[in-house]
């Protein structure tokens, strides 16, 4: 009987690029349509029958990411954690989880990437055709942000990590299959000049030693949800696909479209337009969310109009002149106007953190 596979998940490394908000919390757990990203790699993989699951943590948000998603059981699997010491690579990720993913086969899911229509179909195709590797790819506008792939009649030939000057605008998405052979090519590669030991190089080993990896093109949406508007973007696309429900209370309110009220939210005389959610003991008063807007847990809006944003749980929104659109707010953030003497902009606000007035 052949190996079952097992699932990688790499939650650790730096998110620098959502700092703020990365600074105090696992770039994996910030929330699209009010769930982790992490949580929808996790119910990809248990959908596709992977039930052994290793996820790669940093010492320093591992704990957060630990206490998040649990033993597994909610999801229906069970999850292995992986202290990666340093965020050396993804390559060196796989080589840390070797003594977890033994001689299994395996699927690795990038933790803050975003795939719609689950892997199962590609966890078939890897098992029929047995290659060594099987990578995703898909067309992107800005290919230099990615790893890239150069392929000759439907085979890989060649596979660069954010090269200066793509040949080709085919990004490797963040989830790819692997069979054993892999530990040998991320041992046999050098660390890249970010200092990091690529996952790429080591794929394009395997090509180099004449080892079968195949390319699939993705066909639905994928989102690496590294930057503000990818998040906002995967925001949409998810939001996109919600089944409306209302189970908190409305007080001479009204949504309109696909909308979620989680329960204990309560709306008074405001107006809700999907596609939105709004989180669990929210409060909204005398307010407007616009369409593309996920409001966290316990988050309060009060005379205020909302739309296209993310408003992580806690944080409360009040007295807005202007509508509030395009934005990321962290954990227990307060916006609002401010009456007091001597009249002035007060402003509290962490590293990295960007503020646009009217
Ligand atoms: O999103 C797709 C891209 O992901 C691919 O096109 C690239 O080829 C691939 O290298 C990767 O590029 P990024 O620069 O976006 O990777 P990032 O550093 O954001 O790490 C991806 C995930 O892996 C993230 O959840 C953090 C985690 N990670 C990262 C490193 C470097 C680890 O767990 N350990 C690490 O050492």
């Amino acid at each position: 009987m052949r190996a079952p596979l097992k699932g990688l998940i790499l939650s650790g490394g730096k998110g620098t690029r959502l700092r703020p908000i990365t600074h105090t919390s696992a770039k994996q757990l910030v929330p699209v349509a009010n769930t982790p990203v992490l949580f929808y790699g996790i119910r990809a993989m248990a959908e596709a029958g992977i039930h052994e699951i290793g996820i790669i943590i940093a010492p320093e948000t591992g704990e957060e990411i630990r206490a998040a998603a649990g033993d597994g059981e909610r999801f229906g699997v069970r999850l292995t954690y992986i202290v990666q010491d340093q965020p050396a690579g993804l390559a060196h990720a796989v080589l840390t989880a070797e003594p977890f993913l033994r001689d299994s086969p395996f699927v690795m899911y990038l933790g803050d990437n975003l795939l719609q229509g689950g892997i199962a179909d590609l966890v078939q195709a890897f098992d029929r055709d047995e290659p060594d590797a099987l990578i995703l790819l898909t067309p992107v506008p800005d290919p230099e942000h990615y790893g890239v792939a150069e392929l000759h009649d439907g085979s890989v030939v060649r596979l660069v990590e954010k090269p200066a000057q793509p040949q080709t605008d085919l990004a490797l998405v963040g989830v790819y299959m692997f069979r054993a052979s892999i530990h040998a090519a991320a041992r046999a590669i050098e660390p890249s000049a970010r200092g990091e030991l690529e996952i790429t190089d080591a794929i394009q080993r395997l090509v180099d030693v004449g080892r079968r990896v195949e390319p699939h093109i993705v066909r639905g949406w994928w989102k690496d949800t590294g930057r503000l508007e990818d998040m906002l973007a995967a925001n949409r696309l998810v939001l996109d696909t919600i089944e409306p429900s209302v189970q908190g209370e409305l007080v001479d309110s009204q949504v309109d479209g696909r909308v979620v009220i989680e329960p204990g939210a309560r709306l008074e005389r405001s107006t809700v337009r999907g596609p939105a959610v709004v989180g669990a003991g929210a409060r909204l008063t005398d307010c407007y969310i616009g369409p593309y807007t996920a409001i966290g847990e316990g988050c309060v809006i009060r005379n205020a109009e909302v739309e296209h944003s993310i408003l992580l749980s806690g944080s409360i929104v009040h007295d807005l002149a202007g509508r509030m659109e395009s934005s990321l707010l962290g954990r227990n953030v307060r916006i609002g106007r401010d009456t007091r003497q001597p009249r002035a902009y007060r402003f509290l606000v962490g590293d990295n953190s960007e503020i646009a007035i009217l």
